[in-house]
């Protein structure tokens, strides 16, 4: 699947796609039910993990991240791997104390608990290396979205772990 990646390795000439059964996600049998929360779920890695989730058959994703309509697709493709999975989605700010406090809550209401939080959201604006010209909103909202979201996250789903 296209994971929004494919023009990454675009200067090799040689791909190694396997999948190691060591590492294959197929061969994982999950505790039943098995419940995972992935904010940051639309397209490339975020993706990439509810994929993997869907295909060791977790019982149900919760998929966040801004755009509903991105996290739509990843949570089609979930279906498609796993037909028994249930799958909800979200708009979340990760850098949101009360968007972040919100999902925590729906997820607390509607599963009880969770077993699994990755939080996949990420910045790094638009990296400039002359310090002089950088943009400080730039910095601040990396910030606000890596380093304070990742708090938010753990703030308010730990307690459902
Ligand atoms: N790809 C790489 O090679 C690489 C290398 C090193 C580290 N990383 C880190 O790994 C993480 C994932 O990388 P990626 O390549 O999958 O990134 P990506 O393609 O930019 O995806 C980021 C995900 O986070 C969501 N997101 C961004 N800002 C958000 C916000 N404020 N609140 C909620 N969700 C937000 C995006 O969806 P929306 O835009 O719809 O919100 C998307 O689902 C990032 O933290 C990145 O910095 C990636």
């Amino acid at each position: 699947m296209d994971w929004g990646t494919e023009s990454i390795g675009s200067f090799m000439t040689k791909h190694h796609n396997d999948i190691q059964p060591a590492i294959d996600p197929g061969t994982v049998t999950q505790p039943r039910p098995f419940i995972v929360c992935i904010v940051g779920a639309f397209r490339s890695i975020g993706a990439g993990i509810a994929h993997a989730y869907a295909n060791a058959e977790a019982n149900d994703l919760v998929l966040a991240a801004r755009r509903i309509s991105g996290l739509e697709q990843t949570a089609a493709q979930c279906k498609q791997i796993n037909p028994n999975i249930d799958r909800k989605v979200f708009e979340c700010v990760i850098s949101s104390s009360d968007s972040v406090k919100a999902i925590a809550e729906t997820t607390s209401a509607h599963f009880g608990r969770l077993d699994v939080l990755v939080i996949n959201s990420g910045s790094s604006g638009h990296v400039v290396l002359d310090l002089t010209a950088d943009d400080p909103e730039e910095l601040i909202n990396a910030s606000n979205v890596n380093y304070f979201g990742t708090f938010l996250g753990v703030k308010y789903f730990v307690p459902l772990l």
